[in-house]
């Protein structure tokens, strides 16, 4: 049997298209091979992942699977391959859902080259193991194995869609990384390849790059950087996305005018985040500092809208103590304030600001 895993994280749409790549191009007969897709509870846009997963979960030979929290990558692993029967003839796919081959045919031509027993793991030749592999001390040896040229190489370099002999991963103790949030995990494996004599192959004819960059959202692009392959962050995840976004969004608010202290804006952001609610609406927006906190939180519910009124006037803006007599701000430029609040939330798609005369009509 082989087995296709897939941690689903990142934007839906992109998954989405990713996944449908995969019905295409793997290849591989219908009953030799079961998809297995892991729920790792990626926070954004959750409803839309959930959604696309029980879509997924109706294609036949997907089994779906939930550690019910990110786990990161080699525990994902882990954890999909304890659902299923596992032997030492079988094989494991491990295919990420943000970049992958589109070559027809990729997963026969790595289950040939898994015919040779020395090759553990066979990974699609792409653009960033290539430039790997042209550093000093990275470098490989050309082999050819059933017909299909392959660089078998010397040092661990970047891994992309691969497929690993489950005697390999079972002999190992399963997959491994250093950081536990999809960190290290080639550098980390290479021990338990030399360790057995086994050689890691890459296939030169089987990758073109889809990768969807315009589908990536922001978060997610961020957390792969700063995380992956060496990087330090060892927080949970959730919670290093939400607090990346709060950070992003007081930066923000502190470049604009108005009554919002930080602890306001953080206690808007995270009452938002708890509630869930549909529809936000404030009254009286002025720089837009609440309305930043709110636009932000309000980015990574699904469905939800934000709407912002202020009349950014003088005379509708007037107000009076409780004597009656009028309060004197001074001398406010209102054009100024509502460019200030509409570049402030612009990069919130959910949010809108209305305005006089527009705002009350
Ligand atoms: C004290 S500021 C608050 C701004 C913002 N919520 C914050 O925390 O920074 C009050 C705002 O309410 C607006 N405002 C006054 N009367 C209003 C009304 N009737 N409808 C909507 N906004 C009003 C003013 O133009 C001003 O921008």
């Amino acid at each position: 049997m082989i087995y296709a895993i897939t941690l689903m994280f990142g934007p839906y749409e992109m998954m989405k298209r990713s996944l449908e790549q995969f019905d295409k191009t793997v290849g591989l007969g219908d009953d030799e091979f079961q998809h297995i897709l892991v729920d790792q509870h990626y926070p954004i846009l959750r409803e839309s992942i959930k959604s696309l997963i029980a879509e997924r979960g109706e294609i036949k030979n997907t089994l779906v699977v939930d550690p019910g929290k990110n786990i990161g990558l080699a525990n994902g692993v882990n954890f999909a391959l304890k659902s299923v029967p596992l032997t030492n003839d079988d094989l494991v796919i491990l295919f990420d859902p943000d970049m992958n081959p589109i070559t027809v045919g990729w997963g026969r031509a790595m289950k040939s080259v898994h015919q040779e027993k020395s090759v553990a793991w066979t990974t699609c030749l792409f653009d960033g193991a290539k430039s790997d592999m042209n550093q000093i001390g990275k470098g490989f040896k050309a082999v050819t194995i059933n017909g299909i040229d392959c660089r078998k190489i010397v040092a661990p370099v970047i891994n992309s869609c691969c497929m690993l002999k489950a005697s390999f991963l079972i002999a190992s103790g399963g997959a491994h990384e250093s950081n536990p949030y999809y960190g290290g995990f080639e550098c980390h494996m290479w021990p338990y390849l030399v360790k057995n004599n086994l050689s890691w192959v890459f296939l030169e004819d089987y990758w073109e790059d889809c990768s969807w960059p315009e589908l990536r959202c922001q978060n997610y692009a961020e957390y792969k950087v700063a995380t992956t392959h060496g990087g330090e962050k060892q927080v949970e995840f959730t919670e290093w996305v939400m607090e990346k976004e709060k950070k992003r969004m007081l930066e923000r608010k502190r470049a604009t005018e108005g009554w919002c202290p930080d602890s306001k804006a953080i206690r808007l952001y995270d009452l938002i985040l708890e509630k869930k609610p549909k529809v936000i609406v404030e009254i009286g927006v002025y720089g837009g500092q609440s309305l930043v906190a709110l636009a932000a939180a309000a980015e990574q519910i699904d469905d939800a809208k934000v709407f912002g009124f202020d009349p950014y006037n003088d005379e509708e803006c007037q107000q009076y103590d409780l004597n009656g007599s009028k309060i004197d701000h001074g001398k406010i430029d209102w054009v100024e304030i509502e460019r200030k609040a509409r570049e402030t939330i612009a990069p919130y798609k959910k949010t809108k600001l209305f305005s006089l005369p527009g705002a009350y009509a």
